[in-house]
């Protein structure tokens, strides 16, 4: 069974890749983000509570997404694996995950973390903001929120990983194909 976490800062291209990932590997993809924007358009109490948070730029409380994750493996048990992208995003999420997975006995195969630098980052977002109508993507302020919550509370998973033999740096700069070809590379040595 393959289970990736896929990592890195808003923006990198997590979801980009993922696309092409499951479609190779015939992966389900979870995202936590997606997840909370479909409760969100749903106007569900959960989304409704959660939108406080991820239109400024801050992180949904990890009880929400921890059982959110925890339903979708639930209903998914017969999965080839699967792509975490965006989740975990803090320490205790990271615990929670590795429970729920002992819990089936599947390990996370490796924590593959796509770099981008901060100038790109917010140059891909604000053009996206143009037409995805997403307001975590409107304005600068928000944006660099999001990096600074990233490096306060996600980059330390990567010592986390490390310290598990998983974590896996790749370039997340140039073409979208040139960059899945190095995650495919990457997932060949695991
Ligand atoms: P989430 O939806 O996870 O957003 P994010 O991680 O902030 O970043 P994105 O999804 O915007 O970026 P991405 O890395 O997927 O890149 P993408 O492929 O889209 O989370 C949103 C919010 O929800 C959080 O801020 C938080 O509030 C909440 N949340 C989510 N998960 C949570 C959790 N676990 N715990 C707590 N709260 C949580 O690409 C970005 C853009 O770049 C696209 O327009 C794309 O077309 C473009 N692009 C991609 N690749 C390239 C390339 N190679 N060259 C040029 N452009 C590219
Ligand atoms: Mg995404």
């Amino acid at each position: 069974m393959l289970n990736l976490v896929l990592f890195g800062p808003p923006g990198a291209g997590k979801g980009t890749q993922a696309e092409s990932l499951i479609e190779k590997y015939k992966l389900i993809h979870l995202s936590t983000g997606d997840l909370l924007r479909s409760q969100i358009a749903a106007e569900t109490p959960l989304g409704l509570e959660a939108k406080i948070y991820i239109d400024k730029g801050f992180l949904a409380p990890d009880s929400i997404v921890i059982s959110m994750i925890k339903t979708k493996l639930q209903e998914n048990t017969e999965a080839n694996g699967y792509i975490f992208d965006g989740f975990p995003r803090t320490v205790a999420q990271a615990k929670a995950l590795d429970d729920l997975l002992n819990e089936y006995s599947i390990p996370v195969s490796g924590m593959l973390c796509l770099t981008v630098e901060q100038e790109e980052i917010i140059d891909r977002l604000l053009t996206r903001g143009k037409t995805s109508g997403r307001p975590d993507d409107q304005e600068v302020s928000i944006i660099k929120n999001r990096l600074q919550i990233y490096h306060e509370k996600t980059e330390p998973l990567r010592d986390y990983y490390r310290a598990q033999n998983k974590y896996y740096k790749i370039d997340g700069t140039g073409s979208i194909e040139i960059i899945a070809q190095r995650l495919i590379d990457t997932i060949s040595s695991l």
